[in-house]
């Protein structure tokens, strides 16, 4: 049988098929069969290349004619039909009463929460909140601060050094020292925000960490109401259950100087993998040294003064029971996502 009558026969049999389709489903298979990418038209197009040359223009008209016949019947039976159901796109059906799909918007991260909670108990203290910049100059991480040039924390193995004269500040107390120069006594600030230091990254250092700084400085202010303060401020945010202590310290800065230690929220003081036999430390404070408020143009004679910086990271993992600080910076939003 030469390629015409085989294409003759091919439509004679199509046609018979496409009068007996009399549904959507099988119309769409007739479809395929005939009409689809590997359907017997397509087939039979293939094979016009076995053909000698003379009987090719014969050939390819009667081709041709197979496949718009095909294809007009098809489009006739299909209009008559309705649509064919595709099998690629089911119908779109819509459950109106589905409960509706929470879109993400994220939340705020907890280091700026506790620094919104940290900045609202001390406002109720009477603290306004100020900022400072994170690059720093030696005079206001240092100088100012009474440590003097050949201090070894200074030492540019254990701060970040932009150049020369400019640093990342390695401690919040930069802004003890703005504020007294721009302002005269009395100063009651607090200062939240992130120091830079180059320690080695474990479970309780990171090299980026936050702090919040406290300043008050007036006629009279005494260690006593350092102790209040700092007391006051500890059982607000962790509870009324806690006990603070001072150990006696050393800082250039302030004059006498102590760590503060508050009880562990989490093993009640009996000493846990979070606290050092029931305690954890928090804080370092003192008398602002009188070097300090001359160094701003105080009179040291007429005003004293206290300070203190606290280490935020360290109270969100005591209060949370984080027991890594890096948890903090990794973003991992399954982790982030409980606070
Ligand atoms: N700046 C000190 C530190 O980073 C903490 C501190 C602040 C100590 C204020 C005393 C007074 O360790």
């Amino acid at each position: 049988m030469s390629l015409m009558e085989e294409l003759a026969d091919l439509k004679c049999e199509a046609l018979k098929q496409l009068r007996d389709a009399d549904t959507p489903e099988a119309l769409e298979e007739w479809r395929i069969r005939y009409l689809g990418s590997k359907g017997a038209v397509k087939a039979a197009m293939q094979r016009l290349k076995e053909v000698p040359p003379k009987d090719k223009p014969q050939a390819g008209k009667a081709a041709n004619d197979l496949k718009t016949s095909l294809e007009a019947a098809y489009k006739d039976a299909s209009d008559k039909l309705g649509a064919a159901p595709t099998r690629r796109r089911p119908p779109q059906t819509l459950d109106v009463s589905l409960p509706g799909r929470r879109p993400q918007i994220g939340h705020v991260h907890i280091i700026t929460q506790t620094m919104n909670e940290i900045c609202e108990i001390f406002a109720r203290m009477g603290f306004a909140v100020v900022y400072g910049p994170e690059i720093e100059d030696e005079r206001h991480n240092f100088d100012a601060l009474n440590i003097p040039p050949a201090h070894p924390a200074r030492d540019p193995l254990d701060n970040y050094y932009i150049d020369e004269a400019t640093m990342l500040r390695s401690q919040t107390s930069t802004v003890q020292i703005r504020v007294m120069e721009t302002q005269d006594p009395p100063v009651r600030i607090i200062s939240p925000g992130r120091v830079y230091r180059p320690d080695t990254v474990d479970a309780t250092h990171y090299f980026m960490f936050h702090q919040v700084e406290g300043l008050y400085v007036d006629e009279g202010v005494s260690m006593v109401d350092l102790k209040t303060c700092v007391d006051q401020f500890c059982k607000a945010y962790f509870g009324p259950q806690v006990a603070t202590r001072f150990r006696p310290h050393f800082f250039p800065f302030t004059e006498p100087s102590a760590e503060v230690d508050v009880s562990c929220s989490l093993c009640d003081g009996t000493g846990c993998a979070m606290c050092t036999d029931g305690w954890v430390e928090l804080a370092g404070a003192g008398m602002v040294d009188p070097n300090v408020l001359e160094a701003v143009g105080y009179d040291s004679e007429k005003y004293t003064g206290y300070a203190f910086g606290f280490g935020i990271d360290r109270m969100v993992c005591v209060r949370h029971g984080i027991p890594d600080i890096r948890l903090l910076f990794e973003n991992d939003v399954r982790f982030l996502r409980q606070f």
